[in-house]
């Protein structure tokens, strides 16, 4: 494949994962990259001098896009910003996700590092974790900030997708770090997805053969990201990884509840799918179904009370719809300011798809609501 600016193209040639997910996977993933690659090549409109510098924040690349420096004026903001693709696919470096970050960086005149974690099949989870965190870490520092002009108490961690993820998964890491001295002041999450417990929520009943993200491709995602075996895929999605009588899965049973968490509108007439005997092994081979820094929508009360104001924003047509306004109203109960951005009439990955003739005011829509949000909150 051509493609000058994905510099990420290792999935072709896994080091450390099996060789056979991608096989199954990989028409999935050409036709997606086909289209980041095709995206790339339209190059932005815009003529702000945003000054992208492409460095290493302790052992992780990033790309930092700086607004010009104008004389006397105070400190910037600053956006840490996690791309999405299923923790496997993009890059901070491709225009679809170039483009965004510059765009906030313009739009807000704000400081906006995006991090270039490696990617499945390069490493899996926790290193995409590790990536983020270790890098978010890096610029929190007094000096760091101060060499970039940001003032330490308004910035945000930020992502779409399985960026979303992580952005969530670091928040609560830096939450819980006692000795940290900057902390984030505001998470804004895009169409996160943030558990694995249950594949049969609402939306991901509603929308199991949704194009852009089908429920058998997300599961294939989660599969890749814990190195895990395809096989895994028949049993996780009746939910027998976390049948009744599987008792690792009990304490985290009350905490993603959809017939609680759930307003009536969105479960609809959709039925809970509980298995009363199921496979107790999948947990034991792969415990990081559990594991919050994978799946932080399971984090207990105590840490979601540690969140900063929260932004999250939703797609009806989409399969993560209701994972992310559960975390939306678990983190409302722990007393956490949220603000949940439903959009009626959005499909997954809209937001960076502003360029994708047929849903050209989707894109715009979402992005500009949540710049927006961004503007005013930060
Ligand atoms: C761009 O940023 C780098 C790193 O902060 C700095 O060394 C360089 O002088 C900047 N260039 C411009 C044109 O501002
Ligand atoms: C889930 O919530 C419903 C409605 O509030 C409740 O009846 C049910 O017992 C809950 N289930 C669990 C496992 O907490
Ligand atoms: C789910 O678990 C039940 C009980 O162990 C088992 O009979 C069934 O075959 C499992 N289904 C899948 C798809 O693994
Ligand atoms: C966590 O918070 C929810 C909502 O406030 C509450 O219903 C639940 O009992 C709490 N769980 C624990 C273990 O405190």
């Amino acid at each position: 494949m051509i493609c000058s600016e994905v510099t990420n193209l290792s999935f072709f040639f896994p080091p450390k994962c099996h060789l056979i997910h991608y096989l199954r996977l990989s028409h999935h993933l050409i036709v997606l990259n086909y289209l980041i690659c095709t995206f790339d090549k339209l190059k932005s409109v815009s003529s702000e001098p945003i000054n992208i510098t492409d460095v290493v924040f302790d052992g992780v690349e990033v790309r930092v896009f700086e607004p010009p420096a104008k004389q006397d004026e105070p400190l910037k903001r600053s956006v840490v910003y996690i791309h999405g693709g299923g923790w496997a696919l993009a890059s901070a470096r491709t225009s679809l996700y170039n483009n965004l970050c510059r765009i906030m960086a313009e739009s807000l005149n704000a400081v906006v590092v995006s991090i270039e974690y490696r990617l499945v099949p390069e490493v899996c989870f926790p290193e995409q974790f590790h990536d983020a965190l270790r890098a978010t870490k890096h610029f929190l520092q007094p000096d760091v900030l101060a060499e970039y002009s940001v003032d330490p108490n308004r910035i945000a961690i930020s992502g779409d997708s399985a960026g979303g993820n992580l952005a969530a998964a670091v928040c609560q890491q830096l939450s819980k770090d006692e000795l940290l001295i900057v902390r984030p002041k505001l998470q804004a999450l895009i169409y996160p997805v943030l558990q694995a417990f249950d594949f049969n929520t609402p939306s991901y009943q509603q929308n199991m053969n949704m194009p852009v993200l089908p429920r058998y491709v997300m599961i294939n995602y989660w599969i890749d990201y814990f190195n895990g075996n395809y096989d895994l895929a028949h049993s996780l999605l009746i939910n027998n990884h976390t049948a009744l009588d599987v008792h690792q899965a009990l304490t985290f049973r009350g905490r993603l509840n959809w017939t609680s968490l759930l307003p009536s509108s969105f479960k609809k007439n959709y039925k809970p799918v509980v298995q009363t005997t199921g496979n107790a092994e999948i947990i034991q081979e792969i415990p990081a179904l559990l594991d919050v820094r994978a799946v932080p929508l399971l984090a207990e009360n105590e840490t979601l009370q540690l969140q900063p104001k929260t932004y999250i924003l939703t797609c009806e047509n989409d399969v993560l719809r209701d994972d992310g306004v559960m975390y939306a109203k678990r983190l409302e109960n722990a007393g956490v300011e949220v603000t949940l951005d439903h959009f009626d009439d959005c499909f997954h990955g809209c937001m960076i798809f502003t360029i994708w003739p047929t849903d050209f005011s989707a894109g715009v829509q979402t992005r500009n609501s949540y710049i927006k949000w961004l503007d005013e909150n930060l």
